[in-house]
């Protein structure tokens, strides 16, 4: 099957400084495919450039065949609703309250949906998440945990095809972490194509078909499970690889 997003030829540049330079990489569809690699190495950066929010200075990334940078306003608008993001530090608005945060993604994907379904989404993956609190509070009020739940809450709501998730249990206590991976695993099974950037090598573990090491803006080694089940070294090499 082909990729559900191509990075082709990318070069990346930030601040002058460049990021990425000359990056391939195809993810499968329909897997989840683990981004490794230790801090700075640039595995945020690939994240937001697959999902359209970082523009490369040169290259494609190709959804579903497209070409990102050349989609009409209606195939940009189903690449925003078929994707979703959690960032690594969850980045909810500031001025709005949690049902206002939850309830603008629904409006812009779903214009037509009422009012009673859409708050009854929002309350059904709230539940989901297990953030059982107040909706009327702004992020500012919350811990950081609570802003993870709430930051995967919203990626869950428009029932995504494509979840690109950025250390998305960091802050959470062992309880809720389990939780939200076995959301993971659940959208796995059902066929979500998942790409997701951890140092926690347990869920890289249980969750990855593919793990990615990334260094230096480059992809450095490229392991299917089945490697990294079969053989302890590359498995220990790997972990070595995170934790530096
Ligand atoms: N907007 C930016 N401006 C300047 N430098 C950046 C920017 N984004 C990322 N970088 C730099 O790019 C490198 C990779 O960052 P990042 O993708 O966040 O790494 P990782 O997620 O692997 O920790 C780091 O050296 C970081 O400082
Ligand atoms: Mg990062």
């Amino acid at each position: 099957m082909a990729g559900i997003i191509e990075l082709k030829n990318i070069s990346f540049t930030a601040q002058n400084r460049r990021i990425c330079r000359d990056l391939f990489y195809e993810f499968d569809t329909g897997k989840t495919t683990a981004l490794v690699g230790p801090a700075g190495g640039g595995k945020s950066t690939m994240l937001k450039l697959a999902a359209g929010l970082a523009v490369p200075d040169s290259g494609e990334i190709l959804y579903k065949g497209k070409n990102v940078a050349l989609m009409t306003r209606k195939e940009n608008l189903e690449f925003r609703r078929e994707g979703a993001f959690v960032f690594q530090d969850s980045a909810l608005w500031a001025n709005q309250n949690l049902y206002q945060i939850l309830d603008l993604p629904l409006r812009i994907h779903f214009p037509a949906m009422g009012k009673k379904e859409r708050e009854y989404r929002i309350e059904a993956v709230a539940a989901e998440v297990g953030y059982k609190k107040d909706m009327s509070v702004r992020p500012s009020r919350l811990s950081m945990g609570e802003q993870k739940l709430i930051a995967f809450a919203r990626a869950l709501l428009c029932r995504p095809s494509l979840l690109y998730l950025d250390e998305w249990t960091e802050s959470l206590d062992e309880t809720a972490a389990q939780r939200l991976i076995r959301l993971v695993r659940r959208r796995r099974d059902e066929g979500v194509s998942i790409i997701l950037v951890s140092h926690d090598m347990r869920i890289v573990r249980e969750l990855a078909d593919v793990v990615v090491m990334v260094l230096g803006g480059q992809i450095f080694l490229r392991l299917t499970r089945e490697q990294m089940d079969e053989d302890e070294d590359l498995r220990r090499y790997v972990e070595m690889g995170m934790a530096s």
